[in-house]
């Protein structure tokens, strides 16, 4: 079989402020679980993202803290990579919007959009504030939704019922910086013709029956609505310049830039690989599938607003798959970087190790409804789920291994109907992880790998090799080579989640090199191959910790 070709694009992320798990979960998790399964399945790859440098929320910081926009995106970006580092995202390029690179692109899609009539040139009433003396865009202006009637909808979008707005329709307005009520007056910007792209986008999401519900509803009922042409420029300072005379003090919205940044970043990264047309069987190829990873407040960026300048543009590939997210929340409310209400990741991974997270935020992943993370479940699942069932497993089976049987793969005599169940099990549930996966079926994934290693657990209780090789050696090494073989397959199934422990497993069972390159198939360790004495995959959590990692939510 030919590999197939996968991209995978994850939301950029503001570098203004740290990241926390409500980002993760929807985000780069997901993603980094595909792509790791689809590199172990032998498939081309290609994984991209970057910190977004631009837009009001970067600006409303440094004004706060007296730097410029610069220097804090330049100081989140650095956490950022930090964290994908400790966490295990392994993109092929994680880079950020202030590249010169990325201005290019940006600059080819707007001028050949404006050439191609898909961009229009039109005078628009925007808030001013009289007082700052200037225009008040996104974020620098607060009121009330129009749509839903809540207080605190930004210029830009409402949090409380998920509509992008134009900041000239909020109601009660106010200038988020002195409170002074915005006069309205008029100003030029760039407009794109969404309008014209709705049939388009209605023909082209008919066949999406893969997508989530979810998604589909909200990107269908968006067009049944009917599309809104949208200004793509804003009154501001800090962003990709016009790249246009006369528009010196004016910027790309950063939202139009931002997305673009998933081919920009195609692009770099063909570039650094010495290869500057390897984008190219990632974004021209029909066979490659393009995945997008998001929260749901980002859907209509990415089901409507990139798909149209994509259409635009012509001749590059569109969205495949938006499998966005609902929201994790903590006690109930949504996990916000600028109401500082999360469990910062920088803080997780200075007290506990990256595999626990991402296993519990699997399980709990909010696929289809809004979940809720707490510590108490966090250790809970810790303690009875990682350490007793997963790792217990792998330590009981290696430990007794590593004692009886001189630390190599035992031979096995004739299998009875119990180890080849076992074997057969493996294999299956093996397959059906990946299968899982590969649908974006990530919860459905864990939990079969899991049942798994329950099975794994019972079957090893039924043979109890302790007791069963006080009187029959070879009927001892049968059961530790289906143990062994399961084992093997649940590494593999694992990986994808936990891919830390599972590449010291790979080292316990004998392997070199990375377990991506032992492929997602079933091959139990063959007789003779060394089995070292493990040490425990995962560490007990003490109850304790629930309390202090409360009390420090809100702070
Ligand atoms: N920066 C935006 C956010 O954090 C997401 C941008 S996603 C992209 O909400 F598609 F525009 F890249
Ligand atoms: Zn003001």
């Amino acid at each position: 079989m030919l590999p197939e070709k996968i991209f995978i694009g994850i939301a950029w992320p503001y570098a203004n402020g740290s990241l926390h798990l409500g980002q993760i979960v929807s985000s780069q998790l997901p993603a980094d679980i595909l792509a790791r399964y689809h590199r172990t399945k032998g498939n081309r790859v290609l994984m991209v993202s970057g910190s977004d440098q631009h837009g009001t929320p970067i600006t409303v910081r440094a004004e706060q803290e007296g730097r410029s926009p610069q220097e804090v995106a330049a100081q989140f970006h650095e956490e950022f990579l930090d964290c994908w580092q400790r966490l295990g995202i392994t993109f092929d390029l994680y880079t950020t919007t202030g590249t010169q690179n990325h201005a290019s692109v940006t600059h080819d899609i707007f001028l050949t959009l404006l050439d191609k009539g898909h961009i229009y040139k039109e005078s628009m009433p925007l808030p001013y504030c009289p007082n700052d003396r200037r225009f008040l865009p996104d974020r620098y202006v607060e009121g009330t939704c129009p749509y839903c009637g809540s207080a605190g909808a930004r210029g830009d979008q409402c949090d409380e019922c998920g509509k992008t707005l134009n900041a000239a329709e909020l109601l009660e307005m106010r200038c988020r910086h002195c409170g002074t009520t915005p006069e309205i007056r008029q100003s030029d910007h760039f407009f794109l013709r969404l309008s014209a792209f709705n049939e388009r986008l209605k023909e082209w999401v008919s066949d999406k029956v893969h997508w989530r519900k979810a998604v589909l509803n909200w990107t269908m009922g968006l067009l049944n609505e009917g599309l809104q042409d949208r200004a793509v420029t804003r009154d501001i300072e800090w962003g990709v310049a016009i790249p246009l005379e006369g528009y010196e003090n004016k910027r790309i919205y950063v939202w139009f830039e931002a997305v673009i940044g998933y081919l920009s970043a195609a692009k770099e990264w063909a570039q650094n690989g010495g290869d500057p047309d390897g984008w190219r069987e990632f974004w021209q190829d029909g066979d490659c599938k393009s995945y997008y990873f998001l929260g749901k407040d980002n859907i209509p960026f990415h089901t409507i607003i990139w798909p149209s300048m994509l259409m635009g543009y012509g001749d590059l590939n569109l969205p495949y798959d938006v499998p966005a997210s609902q929201y994790l929340t903590m006690r109930g409310s949504k996990a916000s970087t600028s109401r500082k209400w999360a469990v910062w990741l920088p803080d997780y991974l200075s007290r506990y190790d990256p595999d626990p997270l991402r296993y519990c935020l699997s399980v709990t992943m909010p696929e289809t409804s809004d979940t809720d993370f707490t510590w108490a479940d966090f250790v809970r699942r810790n303690n009875d789920e990682l350490v007793a069932t997963w790792g217990n497993l792998v330590h009981r089976v290696l430990t007794f291994n590593y004692r009886h049987f001189d630390g190599a793969v035992p031979q096995p005599g004739e299998l009875d109907e119990a180890d080849r169940r076992l074997l057969e099990r493996a294999e299956q549930s093996l397959a059906q992880v990946g299968d899982e996966i590969g649908r974006c079926h990530f919860r459905g994934g864990i939990s079969a790998a899991m049942a798994m290693a329950q099975e794994a657990n019972r079957y090893l209780e039924e043979k109890s090799p302790w007791k069963l090789i006080r009187d029959d050696r070879q009927k001892t090494a049968t059961a530790l080579y289906a143990a062994i073989g399961a084992i093997n397959a649940l590494k593999t199934a694992f990986y994808p989640y936990m891919p830390f422990t599972c590449q010291r497993l790979h080292g316990y069972l004998g392997y070199d090199g990375p377990v991506q390159d032992s492929g997602w198939q079933f091959v139990p360790p063959p007789p003779g191959q060394s089995i070292a004495q493990p040490e425990p995959l995962f560490k007990k959590l003490e109850p304790q910790i629930v309390e202090e990692e409360e009390a420090r939510l809100g702070q």
